[in-house]
């Protein structure tokens, strides 16, 4: 049975408490699919007030990680020879869930989490590759190192309770999910498709594929991506030749969404 070791290094090793927590991530761990180790870089710290940071070299506001503590918290890290080091930074590239799929085949894991303004630009090196979660700024990278842990675990065989969740999902697995209901059938006066009522499962199959096709054409266009619709509007009612054209459309490797 595959498995991942993390080992993560973070000035606030408890942020990561919030993953025994977690439904799913806390049974992997007690299934042993996960181990989640943590280092705190602050036991790495200079002196005796164990610094981390210092001011930056050339002036400027805030401080910046100092390398050593960085280094010696990595060479601390007993190392698998098929693990992966990722650093967290927004500078980085930004995570898709191929990378996921990617990184499966990794036994261990190791993530430093940036923090402050920055690092000092040595502590890269230590990095295979260097990730962020988005297009905007966080304080650390522990926030984005536990969407990791969270996203891969997820997709570690054993870990979800329906291994169906993932299967049934790997044909469509560049469009947004379908809309789902769950009794009652009607609520506050909003009614639940009665296709779905029918138990017809051909028109419910048929009508969920329409669902996803339409909801990711008006919402994410950008995982169809394709020249070909660059002047549909987003709002516009989408057309039944454009259905059938999306239906064609390679998955261009976003490998997107396995909702359980
Ligand atoms: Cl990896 N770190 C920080 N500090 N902010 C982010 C990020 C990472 N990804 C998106 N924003």
């Amino acid at each position: 049975m595959p498995s991942i070791q993390f080992n993560i290094i973070s000035l606030f090793p408890k942020a990561f408490n919030v993953l025994n927590d977690m439904g799913v991530i806390s049974r992997a761990i007690k299934k042993n699919l996960v181990s989640i180790k943590v280092s705190d870089l602050r036991e790495f710290g200079e002196g005796s007030y164990k610094q981390v940071d210092d001011i930056p070299y050339g002036g400027g506001s805030g401080m910046v990680l100092k390398p050593e503590p960085i280094y010696k918290a990595y060479e601390s890290i007993v190392k698998s020879n098929n693990k992966l080091t990722l650093l967290m930074t927004p500078q980085g590239k930004v995570l898709k869930q191929k990378d996921f799929m990617r990184w499966l085949s990794f036994d261990q894991i190791i993530i430093i989490c940036g923090q402050y303004e920055g690092f000092d630009e040595r502590a890269r090196k230590l990095a295979d590759e260097e990730v962020s979660i988005g297009d905007y700024v966080l304080t650390g990278g522990e926030i984005p190192a536990i969407s990791i842990i969270n996203g891969l675990t997820r997709l570690i065989p054993g870990t979800l309770g329906d291994p169906d969740s993932l299967n049934s999902e790997s044909h469509n697995n560049c469009y947004l999910e379908y809309p789902q209901y769950t009794r009652p059938s009607s609520f506050k006066g909003m009614d639940v498709p009665n296709v779905l009522l029918s138990g017809n499962h051909n028109a419910i199959r048929l009508w969920r594929e329409d669902q996803m096709l339409k909801r990711t054409f008006e919402r994410r266009k950008d995982l169809i991506s394709s020249k070909d619709f660059k002047n549909s509007s987003v709002n516009k009612l989408i057309s039944k030749k454009e259905v059938d054209y999306m239906k064609n459309f390679p998955c261009e490797g976003n490998d997107f969404f396995y909702d359980p």
